[in-house]
C-alpha cells in the first residue's frame, strides 16, 4: 500500500516496517546496556506508544516491568497543548528506574506534564525512550535519552500513531501527502 486514505486526508508510505524494526531493536539493545542490572519499569504512553512497546519489550533480552499511563493532548494534527492524565502509573514507582516508552516527541509538551508528575513518585529516574523525534518541533531543554529515528517535522501515522484514531494499525509508517 502505498497511500492510504484516513478521514479526509491522503498519506504516503514513508517508512518501512523493517526499517522500524531494526530502530526498535537498536533501542531495545542499547537500554538493555544501559539498565545493567536493574530491573527497569519500562513506562508505556497510551495509546501511542502501544504497538512500538510490544515489539521493544520483545527485543528487550532481560527482566523487566510493564506499566501504562496515558495522557491525552492531542487533537487532529496539532497539538492543543492542553493536557490530561488519563491513566495514572499502577506500579510502586519509588527508587525504581523508570523508561518511559513514547511513539514519538514533537513539541516536548507531552513529555514535560508526564516528567513532572511522574517526579511525585519519586522515582530513582526517568529515562525517556523515544522511536520517533521532530527536533524541528521540540520546543523544551529536557535531552532525550534514547531515540530512534529523528524526522522532519510532518505529521504522521501508522505503527500506533493516529489520524483522528485512525491509522494506528498501519504495519508501515506514512507521512501526510502534501
Ligand atoms: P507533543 O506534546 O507535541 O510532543 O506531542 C506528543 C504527542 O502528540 C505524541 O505522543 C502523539 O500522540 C502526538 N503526535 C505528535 N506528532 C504526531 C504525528 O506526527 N502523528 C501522530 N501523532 C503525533
Ligand atoms: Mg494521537
Amino acid at each position: 500500500m502505498e497511500q492510504v486514505k484516513l478521514h479526509d486526508k491522503v498519506f504516503e508510505r514513508y517508512i518501512p516496517h523493517a526499517k522500524i524494526q531494526e530502530a526498535v531493536r537498536s533501542l531495545a539493545l542499547r537500554v538493555r546496556e544501559d539498565a545493567g542490572d536493574r530491573v527497569p519499569v519500562f513506562m508505556v504512553v497510551l495509546k501511542g506508544g502501544m504497538v512500538f512497546a510490544a515489539d521493544f519489550a520483545k527485543y528487550y533480552r532481560g527482566d523487566m516491568v510493564l506499566d501504562y499511563i496515558r495522557v491525552k493532548s492531542y487533537s487532529g494534527t496539532r497539538s492543543t497543548g492542553r493536557m490530561e492524565w488519563l491513566i495514572e502509573p499502577s506500579e510502586q514507582l519509588k527508587g525504581r528506574p523508570v523508561y518511559l516508552l513514547e511513539d514519538i516527541v514533537d513539541t516536548g509538551n507531552t513529555l514535560a506534564f508526564m516528567l513532572d508528575r511522574l517526579a511525585a513518585y519519586e522515582p530513582a529516574y526517568v529515562k525517556i525512550v523515544s522511536l520517533f523525534y521532530k527536533p524541528e518541533a521540540y520546543r523544551k531543554d529536557i535531552p532525550l535519552n534514547f531515540v530512534g529515528m529523528e524526522i522532519p517535522n510532518k505529521f504522521i501515522v501508522g505503527y500506533g500513531l493516529d489520524y483522528d484514531e485512525l491509522g494506528r494499525n498501519l504495519k508501515d509508517v506514512y507521512q501526510l501527502k502534501a
